[in-house]
């Protein structure tokens, strides 16, 4: 690998919002997989890790019902929007989560009460190789977190029970993958969007 080529990689990550109609074909899906499968585990909960690919779009629209109430909910999305800052957000007009990307991954874990939170880390793992590896093969990709937490927030709109996870498991974390409408665009990376310490 050259020197700076990783860079240059996370020069075109970004997340995508607009996808064309064009299907992913299998051998893609398992680029995307092979990606997951590279990614490190904590704890090695390798068998606590479940990864549904979803491309019935009947699925999808059961796992939206739940974001569908929270946006009825004002009050709920003002505290949730006052703190967002996500310039990108989805239109408003025929609203989709999963913005009509052909493929949603989602990553479930089975819920840990040895070492409650390590969950949510290890789905990033898991989730972030394969939005790095969409971004390698030219494909557009965003996490889809707001779907999921919305079935959490309203328990009686929950449907993750339409991804068929084995017992025990919950949906943590998704990636709609798909070609982007337009070629993403490179962008040099903001130097200072964290603060650093250093002791
Ligand atoms: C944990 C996590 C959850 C996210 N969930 C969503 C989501 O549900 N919907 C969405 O449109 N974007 C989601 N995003 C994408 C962020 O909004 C996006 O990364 C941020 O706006 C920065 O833009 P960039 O990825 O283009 O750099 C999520 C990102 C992360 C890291």
């Amino acid at each position: 690998m050259e020197k700076d080529s990783f860079l240059e990689l996370l020069k075109k990550r970004r997340s995508c919002r607009r996808f064309s109609e064009k299907e992913l074909d299998d051998e893609t899906i398992k680029d995307l997989l092979l990606a997951a499968n590279g990614a490190p585990v904590g704890s090695n909960l390798n068998e606590d890790i479940h990864i549904t690919v979803v491309r019935d779009r009947a699925v999808l629209d059961e796992l939206t019902i739940a974001m569908k109430r929270r946006r009825e909910d004002k009050a709920a999305l003002r505290r949730i929007t006052e703190k967002v800052r996500d310039g990108n957000a989805a239109p408003e007009k025929g609203f989709d989560p999963f913005y009509g990307a052909p493929v949603v991954i989602f990553v479930s874990h089975r819920i840990q009460e040895l070492q409650p939170g390590i969950e949510f880390s290890n789905v990033m793992s898991v989730a972030m190789m394969m939005h790095l590896e969409a971004t390698e093969l030219g494909l557009g990709s965003v996490f889809m977190w707001g779907s999921l937490e919305a079935m959490r927030m309203y328990p009686e709109y929950d449907h993750s029970s339409a991804l068929q996870l084995p017992q025990g498991f919950q949906p943590l974390l998704g990636l709609a993958v798909g070609y982007p409408e337009k070629p993403i665009e490179r962008r040099e990376i903001n130097q200072e969007k964290f603060s650093v310490n250093y002791l």
